[in-house]
């Protein structure tokens, strides 16, 4: 198992490219279920959700080929339509097969997610929209058992914005016969993306970006090549690490329409943000001003970011309250940040930061995606090593994030673990 090993301390400079986003690519190589052909995805990154999904593909029978960042997918002959327990354990968006198969193959069976570190993430919405159009669901054995004759367009409201829900309902309503609207859908780029692809295929989505989303359900789709969007957490992460570390990176490669939150709370703690049509600058400054956070559907300030900036507001002048309305168990973090120094309190869903001057280097341990990325920037700005374990969790969600920091300045890198953690 690898470890991080990073020394603090250093400024970090420079120029950083962020690859494609992860959140984009799932659904969309998933989309790839909905009509047989090839496909060619560009600007796919390289990582371990994106290989799950891969699996999960060729697993159902497409032909799954990957030249760096292209990835082609044929899906004319698929012979088994089931995600099983050993790959949707992997990875929860595996359910994301769900609306593609019912829609072109009638049936699916995919396993029950369950919980996670984060949370419970129930799927109910998914399957309650399925069952809306048509869809006959029965939990049996840990598994969705779904099968329809006809999906059937109707009315299907959220309780609340689901992203990966409003996916596998945009993927489940496109050949499905009438019109389909999904009201309180959610609006993150990730589903404009997919819905673009869709649209792209052949079909009739309108509202897109928008909390309703009309389907018309049309009769053929067809294969396409399409470029994945960047990744607005990946980038959101490296302006946290600039801006910690006092340092002065221009982050390209990103569209900054996606990233108005996090610029918006970035420069409230002081840093100096510079937009461009597809970068950003980011100067940090210290003192780092304490500041609040909500977390909240897109395009509120993503839950996504939470504990990166937790990270930052570790070290301002003050106190800070983040309060997380997505995950119920998002602040798993803490304590490990709270051994490097951070004092940090968490009352209900909401987490009180006293800003320290400084954090000091410990072993941790990566607890979830999002989780260890925060790790990885406390390190940035401990003093002594900070050595990060399990980041296997951070190996599903960046490319490569240890060789970008490096070359940005980090005194950073991977080694192979002496005894698994
Ligand atoms: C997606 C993202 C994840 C991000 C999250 C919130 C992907 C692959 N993952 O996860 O990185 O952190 O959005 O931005 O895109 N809920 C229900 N019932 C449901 C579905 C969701 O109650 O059927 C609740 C969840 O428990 C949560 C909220 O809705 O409280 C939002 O979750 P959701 O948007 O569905 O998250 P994911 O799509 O799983």
């Amino acid at each position: 198992m690898d470890e991080i090993i990073i020394k603090g301390g250093r400024s970090l400079k420079g120029e950083v490219i962020v690859g494609g986003a992860k959140n984009a690519a799932l659904p969309i190589l998933a989309a790839s279920l909905l009509v047989g052909g090839r496909f060619t995805f560009h600007n796919v990154p390289v990582l371990k959700d994106i290989d799950s999904i891969k699996e999960l593909l060729s697993n159902m029978g497409a032909s799954v080929e990957t030249d760096g960042h292209t990835v082609y997918i044929d899906t004319a002959n698929l012979n088994c339509f089931e995600a099983p327990y050993e790959q949707v354990r992997k990875m929860r968006a595996s359910i994301l097969v769900l609306g593609p198969l019912l829609s072109r193959m009638k049936k699916a069976r995919v396993s029950l997610p369950g919980g996670c570190a984060i949370g419970a993430r129930p799927i109910d919405l998914h399957l309650n929209g399925l069952a809306l159009l048509g869809a006959d669901i029965r939990l049996e054995h840990g598994y969705v058992e779904a099968a329809c004759k006809k999906m059937k367009g109707a009315e299907i409201y959220f309780d609340v914005p689901t992203v990966t829900g409003t996916e596998n309902l945009m993927m489940a309503a496109v050949l499905a016969e009438g019109t389909t609207v999904l009201r309180n859908a959610a609006r993150e780029p990730e589903i404009i993306a997919l819905a673009d692809t869709l649209n792209l295929m052949g079909a009739d989505i309108s509202g897109i970006g928008t909390a309703v989303i009309t389907i018309n359900g049309v009769t053929k789709l067809s294969p396409v090549t399409v470029s994945i969007i960047p990744d607005r957490i990946e980038a959101g992460t490296l302006m946290v690490a600039a801006a910690l570390t006092k340092g002065d990176v221009r982050i390209k490669n990103c569209d900054p329409n996606h990233l108005q939150s996090i610029i918006h709370k970035l420069e409230k703690t002081g840093a100096a943000i510079e937009v461009f049509e597809d970068a950003v600058r980011v100067k940090g400054s210290h003192p780092i001003h304490s500041i609040d956070i909500k977390t909240m559907p897109y395009p509120g300030f993503p839950t996504d970011m939470q504990a990166q900036f937790m990270v930052l507001l570790s070290v301002a002048n003050g106190f800070s309250v983040i309060a997380e309305n997505i995950f119920e168990n998002r602040f798993i973090h803490v304590s490990e940040l709270c051994r490097m120094g951070a004092d940090i309190t968490i009352s209900g869903n909401h987490a009180m930061i006293k800003g320290v001057s400084k954090l000091s280097g410990a072993p941790v341990m990566a607890t979830d995606l999002r989780a260890s990325a925060s790790l990885i920037l406390a390190g940035l700005v401990a003093t002594g090593t900070t050595i990060v374990s399990r980041v296997y969790h951070l190996d599903r969600g960046y490319e490569s994030l240890e060789k970008k920091l490096a070359s940005l300045g980090a005194t950073i890198k991977r080694v192979k673990a002496q005894k698994s953690s």
